[in-house]
């Protein structure tokens, strides 16, 4: 049984495997096609955060694949009502897999500890593994080999971003990445990318121009995550200035992409002009979560 709580778990080999079943599927779906690959299966998505995109493609995903889904919020009292360890070990019988976006990554890290089912991260602060999938899925769609591609990340250092950087020294995109001081990437986490993936290209500036230099992609998100409320107005005078607009854009590449994993904060981190214009790819990106996500599931319970 594995888990899905970072991308260090995937070797690039697994994640190649999860992209090729996500493109069957995605091709098969387009031509109407819905294999009942997970028939009966059942998913319970433990949600401690707001969702668009993951909630609705995980419940949408498995009803593709002849699975359900059980949405599980507040109510079922997950660390209120009873230990975590009983919670997990009921719970993890009743259903084939838990996809939660939890508070602290701690909280997944628990789940997993005691489940009995695979675990996928749906988001935590210091990851959003699904969304990283999803993005070099769509990059590869676009631009097609990945090997030596430039992805420019301009913001915050967070889950995004740390799974990104994870997912592309796998894959062999080098990765560019302009953050303020105090919002760069914690150095524990840059030291062991450097160290646990040789083959990573890591460029970290706080100059947004010199990271979109040479971008296949550039890739940005909000500046205040969700649980980062109270830090807005400080956050908004420290990434003032890393904004993704048509004058940073004419910095990259004239055929460089524009990424967002969404929701956007359009007028902060990201003007209309940009989001809305023709090199942004996050439509089709957004909807590449469904895709990746069925083949995540197919793999996770039926070959990983
Ligand atoms: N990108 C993403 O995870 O979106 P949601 O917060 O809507 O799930
Ligand atoms: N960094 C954002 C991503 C939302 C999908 C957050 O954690 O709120």
């Amino acid at each position: 049984m594995r888990h899905l709580l970072t991308l260090w778990e995937l070797t690039a080999a697994e994640i190649e495997r999860v992209f090729a079943i996500s493109r069957d599927l995605k091709a098969k779906l387009q031509q109407g096609l819905r294999e009942p690959l997970l028939a009966g299966r059942v998913a319970g998505l433990l949600f401690e955060k707001p969702s668009l995109r993951t909630r609705v493609s995980f419940e949408t995903g498995l009803a593709h694949l002849g699975g359900s889904s059980l949405f599980l919020g507040a109510d079922v009292g997950w660390g209120q009502r009873e230990s975590i360890s009983d919670f997990t070990q009921v719970l993890s019988q009743y259903v084939d897999v838990i996809v939660c976006r939890a508070k602290t990554h701690r909280r997944v890290e628990e789940l997993a500890q005691h489940s009995r089912c695979p675990v996928v991260n749906g988001l935590t602060d210091l990851a959003h593994p699904c969304q990283a999938l999803a993005d070099l899925f769509t990059l590869h769609e676009v631009v097609g080999d990945l090997q030596g591609k430039r992805l420019a990340y301009v913001g915050d250092a967070n889950n995004v971003a740390r799974s990104l950087l994870v997912a592309c020294a796998k894959l062999g995109v080098r990765f560019a990445i302009a953050s303020p001081p105090g919002y760069q990437f914690d150095p524990v986490f840059a030291a062991r990318v450097e160290k646990e993936l040789p083959g990573a290209s890591l460029l970290q500036t706080r100059d947004p121009a010199v990271a979109v230099r040479e971008a296949d992609a550039v890739y940005t998100d909000v500046w205040a995550s969700m649980g980062q409320e109270a830090e807005k107005a400080i956050r908004s005078k420290a990434f003032a200035s890393y904004q993704v607009n048509e004058a940073l854009l004419k910095q990259a590449p004239p055929e460089a992409r524009f990424l967002h994993c969404l929701p956007a904060r359009r007028g902060e981190e990201v003007t209309d002009a940009v989001i809305d214009g023709p090199q942004s790819i996050v439509i089709q990106q957004a909807a590449n979560r469904l895709h990746v996500q069925k083949g995540l599931l197919v793999w996770l319970l039926t070959e990983a």
